[in-house]
């Protein structure tokens, strides 16, 4: 059977990982600061996210939601703890779409309404209403096109009142910071205002941090940066798990459950639990948020000295920069030639960078000079 391809593929098989680095079946090591789409929070094969997971599949990897998982609520528990968010419900899923998919489901059962406002350069995830609400036409299907829902310019506040004002909202939908959109970090005051908007329309606001949360931009979430804003309902997954798929919804205390609106058969199971505990004792134990703040800030004052780049955004390790020229031979070279893994955005002149949390200075300075050495070689 021929694979459906959906991406195009680097020709490399990796067979082994270990913090940052990445070997091929050669034996070709390679620095990893993508981190597989912003996923890998604490390093590849950290010593006790591998002890946790071997320890519990040896014991009981999987059993129904129909029974007690008590691993659920240690998750819950600790994710309260290093978030702060001690007032929210925890629903446990398998992806960042899925969250999305069950974050709108849920804004609207409460509202009673089925509109929704997304922003320009939004993404998230590829299912039926979280598509519906992502800025690229490409990836929708006529059966997800909705009349109700607007893609709005990012920062305009006017534009969200208006639709507002006329049409029934039940949700507002935003990324903590945009990730494919090529890291555009949302104004405090523009953040505010939706909320304000929110509550006065009665709809939901919903922090989309699939990818912007987890301690990558040096809070637990991004949305967190700003204070006073209380979303209704926040989105998580990629960076939960380190490799091991699981995401979650987090609902505030208003919402009330009723037994068979939410369910799944996966999401939650007692290995997927095992990861993602391992993960928070890993973000707490080692400092990783902290860390992430202090090697993103220095790194983003670098490759601001660095000509051809003409623009440099972020918060912590989810970094975005513009070159002058596009980034795909850019980025191409750096994998040939220096062996490091970077990511792209929407914008073609855009190169991300989410490496794990674990990366040291050493690995992202090595980065700055092999960066340097190809646009030298590749000037505009
Ligand atoms: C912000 C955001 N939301 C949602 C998703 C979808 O997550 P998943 O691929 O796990 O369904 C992504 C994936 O890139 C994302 O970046």
């Amino acid at each position: 059977m021929k694979l459906f391809d959906v991406y195009p593929l680097i020709p490399i098989n990796l067979v082994k990982a270990n913090g940052c680095r990445l070997w091929d079946e050669q034996g070709q090591e390679y620095l990893d600061l993508y981190g597989g789409h912003a996923v890998i929070s604490i390093g590849h094969s950290h010593p006790h996210y591998v002890q946790c997971i071997t320890k519990q599949v040896e014991q009981l990897g999987f059993y129904s939601n129909s029974i007690q998982i008590p691993l659920q609520q240690a998750l819950a528990t600790k994710l309260a703890e290093l978030s702060c968010l001690h007032e929210y419900q925890l629903f446990l899923v398998n992806s960042g779409a899925e969250a999305n998919e069950n974050a709108l489901k849920m804004a609207s059962f409460v509202t009673n309404k089925s509109g929704f406002i997304a922003f320009s350069g939004s993404f998230h995830g590829r299912t039926s209403a979280a598509v519906a609400l992502t800025d690229n036409a490409k990836l929708v299907a006529p059966c997800n096109e909705r009349d109700d829902f607007y893609i709005l310019p990012l920062g305009d506040l006017d534009a969200v009142e208006k639709v507002l004002r006329t049409q029934p909202i039940a949700g507002i939908l935003i990324e903590g910071i945009q990730g494919v959109g090529g890291i555009q970090v949302p104004e405090s005051n523009f953040l505010l205002g939706l909320q304000k908007l929110a509550k006065s329309y009665g709809a939901k606001l919903i922090l989309d941090e699939v990818q912007s949360g987890y301690g990558r931009t040096g809070r637990f979430f991004a949305h967190q940066w700003v204070d006073g804003l209380e979303p209704d309902l926040i989105t998580i997954a990629k960076g939960m798990g380190n490799g091991f798929p699981i995401g979650g919804l987090l609902l505030s205390s208003d919402f009330k459950a009723s037994y068979g609106l939410l369910g799944t058969t996966f999401g939650g199971n007692h290995l997927a639990c095992a990861a993602g505990l391992a993960v928070l004792e890993v973000l707490e134990k080692e400092q990783l948020q902290i860390r992430a703040l202090e090697l993103g800030t220095k790194l983003m004052s670098e490759l601001r000295t660095i000509p051809g780049i003409t623009a440099v955004r972020g918060q912590g390790l989810m970094v975005g920069f513009d070159l002058n020229q596009d980034a795909a031979p850019i980025r191409s070279l750096l994998v040939s030639k220096h062996k490091i893994f970077t990511g792209s955005a929407a914008k073609k002149e855009t190169i991300r960078l989410l490496p794990p949390l674990t990366v040291t200075w050493e690995e992202l300075a090595s980065f700055v000079s092999a960066l340097k050495d190809v646009l030298n070689s590749h000037p505009h």
